[in-house]
């Protein structure tokens, strides 16, 4: 099947309602498939059909399940480094207990595709000159530990049970629609907005891939409409920035000033992450959007939004690596 023939298809984004999620929704509507979303959260868009609840919860698996599906886009996690280190059980539950009832309730009901959302927090420190499918396994925190052990599980229902899992190990994903996210880009566009302080974590010279949602669309519908496409797969620009090119950068877009300042490092932090995506470019997929460019459209977004709703509590707390 190719990635044209998602028309007509039954297809679950589990957290749906989330940043990807959103992206991902609109996107295989888009092309003509048939979306529900299972979701802590309800959908923005009230024409998005939502079974809202925990993944984990096995009666309301099987009703979004019903009456069967093609494939299924595994996004919902608790997706922030760290709530991860504060809440290690609740990352269990939802990370891996959530998605080995997920996994199960595919195989049961013959769904024959499914794109999960992993990430190269997998594998650890850098231990060669590129983050690449082969490394060695070697999480520092709970959060990639978990995506690490939900990968093996995609690897035990491919081989077992022929439902083809793809692990898309993702870098940084930016993109427009990311108000509630505490990544850097939103960081650093609330601080403008809101006239603060940005605090750099460390010295600044830790570097990171910056992959724009669209990109991450691209890979998800490659994944679950493609046969190529099973296994771990990094999906990520190739090109990393420290996080003083992302301010630069941003101060460039923006215009704006942006004081900062220095913080303590994060514990678990990944010192680096440069990745080589060699194998999903063979595979078909390539990101079309520099960061400077994808920078713009965020920025677009942000300067038309609405200040006070900023300084509310954030509805969905993370910092997805
Ligand atoms: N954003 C990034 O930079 C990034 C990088 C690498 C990997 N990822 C992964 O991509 C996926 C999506 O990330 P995002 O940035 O859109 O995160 P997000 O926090 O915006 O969205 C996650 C969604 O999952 C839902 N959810 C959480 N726990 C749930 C549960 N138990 N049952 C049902 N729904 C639940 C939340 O309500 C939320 O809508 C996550 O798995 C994340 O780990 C994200």
């Amino acid at each position: 099947m190719s990635a044209g023939a998602l028309g007509g298809q039954r297809i679950l984004v589990t957290g749906g309602s989330g940043f990807i999620g959103r992206h991902v929704v609109a996107a295989l509507a888009a092309a003509g498939a048939s979306v529900r979303v299972v979701d802590l959260q309800p959908h923005p868009d009230p024409a998005v059909e939502v079974v809202q609840g925990a993944i984990a919860d096995e009666a309301l698996l099987e009703r979004a399940f019903a009456p069967g599906l093609d494939s299924v886009v595994h996004l919902a996690a608790v997706t922030s480094v760290l709530r991860s280190l504060e809440h290690p059980g609740l990352t269990y539950r939802t990370n891996v207990a959530g998605t080995a009832a997920l996994l199960e309730m595919s195989r049961k009901t013959g769904v024959k595709a499914l794109a999960f959302a992993s990430t190269n927090a997998v594998t650890g420190a850098m231990r060669g000159p590129a983050i690449v499918e082969t490394a060695t396994l070697e999480p520092l925190t709970p959060y990639g530990s978990t995506k690490a052990a939900a990968e093996m599980l995609m690897s035990a229902y491919t081989a077992s049970y022929g439902v083809r899992c793809t692990s898309l190990r993702l870098t940084n994903v930016y993109g427009p629609g990311m108000q509630a996210k505490d990544s850097i880009v939103a960081r650093l566009m609330r601080a403008i907005r809101l006239g603060t302080t940005f605090e750099i974590y460390g010295d600044g010279r830790q570097v990171r891939d910056y992959v724009h949602a669209a990109d991450v669309v691209q890979a998800v519908q490659l994944a679950i409409s493609d046969e190529q496409w099973s296994g771990p797969m990094v999906i990520g620009t190739g090109t990393s920035l420290s996080v003083i090119d992302v301010i630069e950068q941003v101060r460039r877009v923006t215009g704006a000033e942006l004081s900062v300042r220095h913080g303590p490092a994060k514990p678990g932090e990944m010192p680096a992450v440069i990745v080589d995506p060699g194998r999903a470019r063979a595979a078909g997929w390539s990101p079309r959007h520099a960061f400077a460019e994808g920078l713009q459209g965020v920025w677009e977004e942000w300067s038309q939004a609405d200040v006070e709703a900023m300084t509310g509590p954030l509805s969905v707390p993370g910092v997805g690596q």
